[in-house]
């Protein structure tokens, strides 16, 4: 099963993909937890292209090249064998931030931003991803006491307002595989939350119950 998160800058997707990993471990479920952009060499050679120089244009057709990239090498050397042997994948962004991101973020045509972001994930579809969805003034007052920016953290409040309305739009969409979080409560509610969702909905997950 693959379980992807989604959501803006701050929307605190890696505490949850942290916590849920730690809580299905413990009721002996064997999970990976990864991220997007930056897994292994080649992808960490292209997270430092994308994110890390604040001294260099990237024309965002290139930056949509190089997420692909990322994710084709990501999908194939990791994603696909830790499913294949039977493992829950859970991932930090995958394929729906390239849609709000290179889509409506930087305004490339969103046809051929899915094509392509699609085509990137080698058949690989999410069984269910969680969309924590906060305000973007919640992710900017987030942001900006994090060490690190990125080239990304930095865009203004405009760009991250369009992110954040395709992701709503790409819920309205397809309500059933993307769940929509309020990102804006605190951690614990959050988290039970996510845990309620996967309860219901699979029931290899009923064994949840047992942590609260
Ligand atoms: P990262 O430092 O991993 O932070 P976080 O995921 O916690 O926000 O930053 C990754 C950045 O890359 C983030 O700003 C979103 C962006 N991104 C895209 O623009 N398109 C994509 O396809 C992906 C996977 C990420």
């Amino acid at each position: 099963m693959f379980i992807t998160f989604e959501g803006i800058e701050g929307s605190g997707k890696s505490t949850q993909v942290k916590l849920l990993k730690a809580a299905l471990e413990k009721i002996h479920f064997d999970v990976e937890s990864t991220r997007e952009p930056g897994w292994g060499r080649v992808g960490s050679l292209i997270r430092k292209i994308i994110l890390d120089y604040d001294d260099i244009e990237i024309e965002p057709i290139t930056e949509l090249s190089l997420f692909c990239a990322d994710r084709a090498q990501h999908v194939q050397e990791f994603i696909k064998p830790k499913l294949s042997q039977g493992k829950i994948v859970l991932c930090d962004r995958f394929y729906d931030s390239t849609i709000a991101y290179q889509g409506y973020g930087r305004g490339l045509d969103p046809e051929m931003v899915k094509k392509l972001g699609f085509g990137a994930a080698l058949g690989i579809i999410p069984t269910v991803t969680f969309l924590i969805d906060i305000s973007v003034n919640t992710a900017l007052s987030r942001i900006i006491e994090r060490p690190g920016r990125n080239r990304i953290d930095d865009e203004s409040f405009e760009f991250h307002s369009r992110v954040r309305k395709s992701y709503l739009s790409l819920h309205n969409k397809q309500p059933n595989r993307i769940c929509l979080i309020d990102g804006e409560k605190d951690i614990d509610s959050v988290q039970s939350e996510i845990r309620r969702t996967l309860r219901n909905r699979f029931s290899i997950f009923k064994r949840l119950d047992k942590l609260g």
